[in-house]
């Protein structure tokens, strides 16, 4: 980070904090409770073994502190008190411990230093009963478990429905996050003009973000000629397919605790049709992004995606029905069997996406749309991706055709862009009071300068 961004990163850390206080002792308030307390997290070992997966910490915790690397650590939030972080720095020569707590942010804790994981328990509340404990049954400690997180719904529900609103400090991270998979994006493409197979685009794209595989957010999705029409293809060929027909990648970048999601898709004839697909895919996902505004139901945006991408595949010749026809139909759906996107945040496919409100409830998802994850109306501080895509998936091309479906599709244009496998393009983009943010597009853009 450059000093610039840390000191930005120290000025806005502090009215984060602030935000959390604030939501943190309404949730309290709503339980009848008195202290937030959240385990940052355990390892887990794989069975009948002594390897440990990789560690995933709290969500929950890496709110409050940009700490993804610290299992055993405590923090105990006491509205009215300044918050103590109870730091496990270990007595081991096996590993690497974490260092001494350091940075914009550790001034704003008391923080108790501890070399084994029950040694917190005597810095927590002394009364267990009284706090909500968030985080995975695995972290209890005490006799008999007294503090066994008891992740009180209502406080779950308070503080997850507001974490889709992104504090400025927040919306920094994720610019950062971006910055880092941007170039790492860059990274990939010429590595695949370079003829690179799927194995070897993925190590320059962790070459360029500096990231390990699990550093990263979510698994890469590296994805050459038919493979991109698998939507989670996670396979990484080692060898380079001949011909080599399109590329998709799906990858991200972590910073702090925040992730950044990007999906860009390429032909490798850049004058061939299936570029001017991309192309076309390009101008709607533009036109989707434009639509995040305040107010805006994102459930009519995916449905909206919907009736562009049949206009694209119509004006391809793919369809031969109308772009309302299509969605009503559900032929749409077997192009784009996905949602139009999601909220992002400290996980990239953030919670919340189908509360109804601070104290609970769903908001449904359309009828014939299983697979979208975010149904709320967007409001200033949402951060959603926007990520319309057209596939060719045999499987779900057969079952149009044995739903008596197939007189809507034109098959000779399908076999030619089989071969392509499919189109994803994808960006993070702020909801505000007025125009949206692309952060991606902001990103892609200041490389160029
Ligand atoms: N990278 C997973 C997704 O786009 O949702
Ligand atoms: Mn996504
Ligand atoms: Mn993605």
């Amino acid at each position: 980070m450059s000093t610039t961004s840390a000191l930005s990163a120290a000025d806005l850390y502090a009215d984060h904090l602030a935000t959390l206080s604030d939501r943190t002792r309404t949730a309290l308030e709503r339980a009848g409770l008195d202290h937030l307390v959240i385990p940052s997290g355990t390892l887990h070992y794989q069975v009948f073994d002594d390897r440990d997966y990789p560690y995933a910490v709290n969500p929950q915790f890496k709110a409050w502190v940009p700490l993804t690397r610290n299992p055993g650590s405590w923090l105990v939030v006491t509205p009215g008190a300044k918050p103590k972080l109870i730091y496990l720095q270990p007595r081991d020569y096996w590993h690497v411990v974490p260092e001494a707590p350091s940075g914009y942010w550790v001034a704003h804790f008391d923080i108790v230093v501890i070399r084994k994981p029950e040694d917190a328990q005597q810095h927590l509340p002394k009364n267990a009963a009284r706090c909500a404990i968030l985080g995975e049954p695995q972290s209890a400690l005490g006799q008999y478990g007294a503090y066994r997180p008891n992740n009180p719904q209502a406080v779950i529900d308070h503080l997850d429905y507001h974490r889709a609103f992104k504090t400025p400090y927040e919306i920094a991270m994720l610019r950062e996050a971006t910055r880092i998979a941007v170039g790492a994006h860059q990274a990939a493409e010429r590595a695949f003009r370079a003829g690179a197979s799927e194995f070897g685009i993925h190590l320059a794209y962790c070459q360029a973000a500096g990231q390990d595989a699990n550093e990263l957010p979510y698994n890469n999705i590296v994805a050459l000629n038919t493979h991109a029409a698998v939507l989670h293809y996670t396979e990484l060929g080692r060898l380079a397919p001949d011909p080599v027909h399109s590329f998709l990648i799906d990858a991200g970048a972590s910073h702090a605790g925040y992730a950044a999601d990007i999906t860009r898709s390429y032909a490798h004839d850049t004058g061939s049709e299936f570029q001017a697909m991309i192309d076309a895919v390009d101008r709607a996902q533009r036109a989707t992004c434009a639509q995040v505004r305040s107010g805006f139901d994102y459930k009519q945006l995916h449905l909206d995606a919907h009736l562009a991408l049949s206009g694209v595949l119509r004006d391809f010749g793919v369809l031969r029905v109308s772009p309302e026809e299509a969605l009503e139909t559900g032929v749409s759906a077997a192009f784009f069997p996905h949602g139009i996107g999601h909220g992002i945040g400290l996980q990239v496919h953030d919670v919340a996406g189908f509360a109804a409100s601070e104290t609970g409830g769903t908001i449904a998802k359309p009828d014939g749309h299983p697979y979208l994850r975010l149904t709320r109306t967007l409001a200033p501080g949402m951060v959603v991706t926007i990520e319309p895509g057209v596939y060719f998936v045999d499987m779900l091309l057969e079952d149009l055709k044995a739903a008596g479906k197939g007189d809507a599709v034109d098959w000779d244009r399908v076999e030619a862009f089989r071969p392509y496998g499919g189109i994803r393009i994808e960006d993070n983009v702020v909801c505000t009071d007025d125009a949206p943010i692309n952060l991606t597009r902001d990103a892609w853009d200041a490389s160029a300068k």
